[in-house]
């Protein structure tokens, strides 16, 4: 059975297995958060170009979050050590910034989760480099219209099933993989917290959506197989088939009548081509 449990302002909740039921302070929390966390990813658009190393691009973030008076979430994070995830074609998620360079034809995705006034905005977005394939740009399209289309379904009554069931069904139309090891989350003062939020399932199935849900939904879609494996670094999560992995993520919350997504992009960098 599931869960949930109201968020009253004194009672400051840890991670208990409840679906949280957050009030008005929770959404204006969020929403400069998730601004905070649109803006670092609009602000490095103009840097994603070949040769600039990813490391340099870490950087960036860290002092574009700093400098907004925000902290990096993913910093210390599980023994985590940068400010964000960098994830190169092959690379389904948690790719670590390095001394390696973007060069032309890759797509990256760029994950940033800023910690401002104790309010969690996580988001992510791909970038293309340079000269990329007509086959790499639709994964990343597809991908985008994953999101959105979930996002569409996440409304009171509907259940994560049937945000899960329209992302699966477009995806597998175009005959791509959908990530299983991975997924979505609840979050707010916390990073990572109840529910899961699926990108595959059956319409009408798991937890019922209700208004005052804040979490996430950030599809990982490959061309080849769904299935990952992680590198020795105990992060780098990869297609097992070496094949190209697209990820966009938005953080949202439930309203009465739908839901308000908090990391929506203030500069209209939706998705690339971003120029
Ligand atoms: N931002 C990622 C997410 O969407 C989590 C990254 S955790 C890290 O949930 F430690 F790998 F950075
Ligand atoms: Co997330
Ligand atoms: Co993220």
């Amino acid at each position: 059975m599931t869960e949930y449990v109201t968020v009253t302002s004194d009672a400051p909740l840890g991670r208990n297995g409840a679906i949280k039921l957050h009030g008005p302070d929770a959404f204006v929390g969020m929403h400069a958060a998730g601004k905070l966390a649109a803006e670092t990813l609009d602000m490095i658009a103009a840097h994603m170009v070949p040769g600039v190393t990813t490391a340099e691009i870490d950087a960036l973030v860290y002092a574009f979050i700093k400098s907004r008076g925000g902290v990096p979430a993913t910093l210390g994070y599980r023994g985590y050590t940068h400010s964000c995830c960098i994830s190169i074609n092959h690379v389904v998620c948690h790719g670590i910034p390095s001394e390696k360079t973007l060069k032309s034809g890759d797509i990256v995705n760029v994950d940033v989760t800023p910690i401002f006034d104790g309010w969690h905005g996580d988001s992510s977005r791909m970038y293309l480099i340079g000269d990329v394939p007509l086959k790499a740009r639709r994964l990343v399209e597809v991908t985008y219209e994953c999101l959105m289309l979930g996002i569409e379904q996440a409304k009171p009554g509907n259940t994560m099933g049937d945000v899960a069931s329209v992302i699966q069904r477009y995806a597998e139309s175009h005959r791509y993989g959908v990530v299983r090891d991975f997924c979505g989350h609840g979050l707010g003062r916390l990073f990572h917290d109840a529910p899961e939020v699926v990108h595959v399932g059956r319409p009408g199935t798991g937890p019922e959506l209700k208004p005052g849900m804040i979490f996430t939904i950030e599809p990982m879609i490959n061309i080849g197989r769904p299935d990952v494996k992680l590198l020795d670094d105990g992060w780098t999560a990869v297609t097992r088939d070496r094949s190209l992995s697209a990820q966009f993520e938005h953080s949202i919350g439930i309203t009465e009548t739908g839901c308000e997504i908090f990391t929506v992009s203030p500069a209209g960098l939706h998705k690339p081509p971003y120029a």
